[in-house]
């Protein structure tokens, strides 16, 4: 069984997104013990202090959240920052009343996108980890190129090196909880 739970999530919402390719290559080389969960963001509805009641998409990846020790960011990068869909379920996971799913939890960037493999939005991100006191990896980062060839037409990632960065920084992002238990 388990033992160490992973929440990721990708900015993008389309079936065939290399951001969720590199969410199901990171599953595929995750050390044995621990398991990634990839949220789920479709139904997800943008931010609204008005609404009354927390939308049901909302608690079902607050639940998620709370379960994992560690996140996995796929940052779609949309006009150099981050992709709205992610930013958006950190702003509503960062306003659930009495519940900290996010605060001090280690957490692995990654992104596939342009030449520069979304690092814009990435750093942006990391901006965004500061007030919500989560902790990315500074290394190794993974910035891959969505229109170079190494993705097939479903999205999912081919690219050898690209995989061996993403084993090392899933190993990574275990040994920092692990540490931290
Ligand atoms: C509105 C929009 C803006 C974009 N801006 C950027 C950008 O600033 N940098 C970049 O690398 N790619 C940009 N792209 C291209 C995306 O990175 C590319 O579509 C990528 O495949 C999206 O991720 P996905 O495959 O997970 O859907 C943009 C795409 C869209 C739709």
């Amino acid at each position: 069984m388990s033992s160490i739970k992973l929440l990721g999530i990708a900015g993008s919402l389309r079936q065939a997104s290399t951001n969720r390719g590199l969410l199901r290559a990171a599953q595929s080389v995750l050390p044995s013990g621990a398991s990634l969960e990839i949220a789920d963001l479709l139904d997800v509805p943008f931010y609204n202090a008005d609404l009354k009641e927390i939308p049901e998409s909302v608690k079902r990846i607050a639940r998620q959240a709370q379960d994992a020790q560690g996140f996995v960011f796929a940052c779609t990068e949309y006009n150099y920052s981050m992709a709205p869909a992610l930013k958006n379920i950190l702003d509503w996971l960062s306003r659930l009343p009495d519940t900290p799913v996010l605060n001090d939890k280690p957490a692995a960037l990654m992104g596939a996108g342009g030449g520069m493999g979304t690092s814009r939005a990435q750093y942006h991100l990391r901006q965004t980890c500061v007030f919500l006191n989560i902790h990315p990896l500074n290394k190794p980062e993974v910035f891959s190129n969505a229109f170079a060839g190494g993705f097939d037409e479903q999205g999912n990632l081919t690219d050898q090196k690209i995989t061996g960065l993403l084993t090392e920084q899933m190993a990574a992002l275990i040994n920092v909880i692990k540490q931290k238990a």
